[in-house]
């Protein structure tokens, strides 16, 4: 058993942040929450305190949608609309990830800026390389994070050297299984690219493996008008986008993430709640892209689980503090243009979003519950003038005005991780 101790926030539940002044958090040596105490109790007297001083402990970040190849392009290359974008810029550096030593030295970069924005958990779209995509998995063991990791399948509409075959994208899936079975933290994701970039055999194939061997599934849903447009070209039988990759065992038949959902409305928010989707937001990419804004509160009102995605590199951050005030910030936008019918995100629920939420993609991960993983961050914001403010109100400066420079310790599942190497 370990102790700490410090100022502990979290947000069991979205209406409020929960404060624990000089607190105390028991972690098993399995790295899970025996407790969290406002007073040391009785029974653990006797055990040695790690105290973080007038440090805040908070749940680490989860991104539960990003492009690992797309690192290099972060911040560039953002003047064109989705499907133009990909064409130009996004489809060419993806198909650089061929050449493992390009793939070793930006995949190194992408680990280590995971763990630099305290993202603990993450869930990630690699390429349609098995190597560098066994790679990427490989670098992600070592720096003792937890990850989704998708081989991407791809077989129209995109360039030649980035498609695989159905047989290719099922072969390659099993051994990425093979690689990281049993592993407790990293683990395998069924990764159709999206309805355009996948015909209905591949899709399918890989309903029929997610189902057969319980793995969960990622994609791209009603992100852009013109791609809800051209799937609805696509796939003339289904009823809505979602009911495209339904249809194909891929939307709910095994836990199932769903990146933007701008568009979902109607049947598609009935068959997200019914096969509990979780929808990812990932408001920088929304704004960049410009696809328009996911309604997060229509979501959360229709019953859907939503959790945060930094989408690199549609989105330009990987820092899923800046993630979450881009969730509310576009929230309020939402709210002035409906005349303030749509009631904006709280910071509580923003930030609960980006912790409970999305962690429970992984399990009791986001909140310091007792059951709950230590996943966890401790900040040091004293040159945010942290003696000038309450908790809540220095969390809430954290999130907006602090930087990774700021997080002093990283725990994933209760061991405290260095930085993974760049070389
Ligand atoms: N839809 C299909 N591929 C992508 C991608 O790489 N990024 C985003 N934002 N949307 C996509
Ligand atoms: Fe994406």
């Amino acid at each position: 058993m370990k102790i700490y101790k410090a100022n502990i926030l979290h947000t069991p539940t979205p209406d409020k942040v929960e404060v624990i002044p000089h607190g105390f958090i028991a972690v098993d040596d399995n790295g899970i929450i025996e407790g969290t105490y406002p007073n040391l109790p009785p029974h653990l007297q006797n055990i040695a305190i790690t105290d973080f001083g007038d440090r805040m402990l908070i749940p680490a970040m989860n991104d539960l949608h990003l492009h690992a190849p797309q690192y290099r392009n972060m911040g560039i290359a953002l003047d064109l609309p989705l499907l133009q974008w990909l064409e130009t810029y996004t489809f060419p550096e993806e198909g650089r990830f061929s050449d493992l030593t390009y793939a070793e030295k930006i995949y190194r970069r992408f680990v280590h800026g995971l763990w630099w924005n305290g993202t603990m958990r993450s869930a990630i779209y690699a390429t349609v390389h098995r190597d560098a995509t066994i790679l990427l998995a490989r670098l992600l063991q070592e720096s003792g994070m937890g990850a989704y990791i998708g081989l991407v399948g791809m077989d129209r509409n995109c360039p030649d050297y980035l498609q695989n075959s159905t047989t290719e994208v099922i072969r390659d899936t099993t051994q990425l299984l093979q690689v990281l079975d049993g592993d407790p933290l990293v683990h395998p994701i069924v990764t159709p690219r999206f309805v355009p970039s996948c015909s209905g055999e591949m899709m399918d194939a890989l309903g029929e493996l997610a189902i057969r061997k319980n793995i969960p599934v990622q994609s791209h849903l009603s992100e852009n008008v013109n791609e809800v447009a051209w799937v609805r070209e696509l796939e003339p039988e289904s009823t809505c986008y979602a009911d495209a990759y339904y249809r194909h065992g891929l939307f709910g038949q095994t836990p199932t993430l769903m990146a933007h959902c701008c568009y979902s409305d109607g049947i598609e928010l009935e068959l997200m709640r019914q096969q509990q989707i979780y929808a990812v937001h990932c408001p920088s990419s929304n704004c960049n892209l410009p696809t328009g804004m996911a309604h997060v509160r229509k979501l959360l009102n229709n019953g859907i689980k939503v959790a945060l995605g930094s989408d690199i590199s549609g989105g330009h951050t990987m820092s899923i503090f800046n993630i979450i005030h881009y969730t509310i910030e576009v929230s309020k936008i939402i709210h002035a243009e409906t005349s303030g019918q749509e009631p904006f995100l709280t910071f509580s629920e923003a930030f609960w979003i980006a912790t409970k939420s999305g962690g429970s993609f992984f399990g009791k991960v986001g909140s310091f519950e007792p059951g709950y993983a230590f996943d966890a961050l401790v900040i040091d914001d004293q040159r945010l003038n942290s003696s000038e403010y309450t908790l809540a109100e220095r969390l809430e400066r954290y999130i907006y005005l602090g930087s990774p420079a700021d997080i002093q310790h990283r725990f994933c599942q209760g061991k405290e991780l260095s930085a993974p190497s760049l070389q």
